[in-house]
């Protein structure tokens, strides 16, 4: 999708659809030339409804405010309402909150991430779809916009969200078209067209660095395990960051067998894996200043004579020995050994997990909203106010003493599910605590995806399947960290 900043007047643009949006219901602005019309059609101009004008070729849609996440939705809104149409261009105006020329952003973000469809199997594809938008800088409140700033900020949403459908594509393909050593050749290649580092650790390998669970895990799979480690090293650097995604590219629950109906869907459990390697795309294109690694385990979850069992006890790279009472908890496996991996490869100022991890998680904070936990109160409130600003929901979920102790072994070191029946995504984020590091205790966040990553109806600027959870999140976080290291 092209976008182009235009300083001429809006009626002086030439496109098949112009978009207008009403802000809260605000019929009397002088971008709503339709009034009359638009009563007679019932439009009542709220929060993603929209009304197509085919003859005066406009397409009115309601948003509640100026604020991102309404221009957003209200974006997303208008792609919908135009999709199957014919209609290939579109021309629409400025709408700043206050002159803050963040709402761009939004606006443009809304239209990429609501002009999504996955069509990978579709034999008929859609021929006809939106492929330029032109902005006029003629404003909402008749307010002067700084066009630097202003394709400053379409360049960075067009990044940004294009990095979000890269990591919904991802998600969305079936399992056996993308199993661990395509997700690394997905890495690959992407690392070779941004200019990331980019290695990848097959079997042997991850047994030379002891990376037994992760191993057992991937076991009973014809499609051998893999750990990925993408890289950006910026020359000028603020900090450096880590990045550790959940990349099981099919979770069938292994010999604890998940129930048919719980298991489809299942492919998207490598959301965390998909999110961080759109993550680390973005970082690359942006070239942002801190140096970045995006550490993936890329493992199939199966049953077979050879499957790793219940009763077995593991040892992660770390040393500690594992009971598993259940091979459905396999995720925190996975990712006990690529968080050892991550922290012996990199110290890092801030180190961020990102997993499908629980259904625990879900009942807790239902669908659209993503968990958040760690042992730094701070960085977990960082990560849910840039979720906000990025326009994703995440909540923070407090660890505690009693529930640490739901996790403990008679026979190892630790258990891998809980004694208890609830307060699952919390046993789960206590797990993976055992595998981070003194040095690292107050720089993770831990962030349960399994909501948000893949909901089988749209919602918002999300289509049906995956969203590319915590894309936006991280990029939010990032920015405003590079921020707060400029002031000092
Ligand atoms: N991948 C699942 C978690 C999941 C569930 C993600 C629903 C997305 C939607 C994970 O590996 C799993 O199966 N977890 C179990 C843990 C249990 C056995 C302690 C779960 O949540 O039921
Ligand atoms: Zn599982
Ligand atoms: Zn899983």
């Amino acid at each position: 999708m092209n976008f182009e900043l235009n300083r001429v007047n809006i009626a002086d643009i030439e496109a098949d659809i112009e978009v207008i949006f009403v802000i809260n219901n605000r019929r009397k602005h002088r971008f709503v030339q339709d009034r009359k019309l638009l009563k007679q059609a019932g439009f009542s101009g709220a929060q993603d409804e929209s009304c197509l004008l085919v003859e005066k070729k406009r397409l009115y849609v309601g948003a509640d405010s100026l604020k991102g996440t309404a221009l957003r939705r209200s974006a997303a809104s208008a792609m919908k309402a135009l999709r199957g149409k014919r209609y290939q261009s579109i021309k629409v105006a400025t709408y700043t909150d206050k002159g803050n020329s963040y709402s761009i952003r939004a606006m443009v973000e809304g239209f990429i991430l609501g002009g999504y469809r996955f069509e990978t199997y579709k034999s008929k594809k859609n021929s006809k779809k939106i492929t330029y938008i032109s902005i006029s800088l003629d404003e909402y409140h008749k307010i002067d916009v700084d066009i630097e700033q202003a394709s400053l900020e379409v360049h960075q949403a067009q990044v940004i969200a294009e990095a979000t459908n890269f990591t919904r594509d991802i998600v969305n393909t079936a399992p056996e078209d993308c199993y661990p050593a395509v997700m690394a050749s997905i890495a690959e290649s992407m690392a070779k067209s941004t200019g990331l580092g980019c290695t990848v650790l097959k079997t042997k390998a991850l047994k030379k660095e002891k990376m037994d669970a992760l191993l057992a895990v991937g076991r009973a799979s014809v499609h051998s395990p893999c750990v990925i480690h993408l890289a950006h090293r910026p020359k000028h650097t603020k900090f450096k960051v880590t990045l550790v995604g959940k990349g099981l590219t099919y979770d069938s629950g292994g010999l604890s067998l998940k129930p048919a109906e719980y298991m489809v869907t299942m492919k998207s459990d490598k959301s965390g894996a998909s999110a961080v390697i759109g993550i680390m795309k973005a970082v690359a294109e942006l070239d942002l200043p801190i140096e970045v690694h995006g550490f993936i385990g890329a493992v199939e979850n199966m049953i077979g004579g050879n499957a790793y069992k219940p009763d077995d006890i593991l040892k992660a790279k770390n040393g500690k020995t594992i009971e598993v009472r259940n091979t459905d908890a396999e995720g925190r496996l996975v990712l006990a050994d690529v968080l050892c991996y991550a922290q012996q490869e990199i110290t890092a100022d801030y180190i961020f997990d990102f997993a499908t991890l629980t259904g625990a998680s879900v009942v807790a904070v239902g669908h659209y909203t993503s968990s958040v936990m760690g042992h730094n109160k701070k960085v977990q409130k960082m990560v849910v106010n840039a979720a906000d600003k990025a326009g994703e929901l995440a909540t923070a979920l407090d660890f505690n003493s009693y529930l640490k102790k739901t996790i403990k072994s008679e026979i190892a070191d630790v258990c891998n599910i809980a004694n208890v029946r609830y307060g699952g995504a919390i046993t789960a984020g206590l797990f993976l605590s055992e595998f981070i590091d003194k040095r690292h205790k107050k720089r993770w966040a831990h962030i349960d995806i399994a909501g948000p990553a893949f909901v089988e109806h749209e919602w918002g600027e999300n289509p049906y399947g995956a969203s590319g959870a915590g894309v936006r999140l991280m990029l939010k976080l990032f920015e405003e960290l590079i921020s707060k290291h400029n002031d000092r």
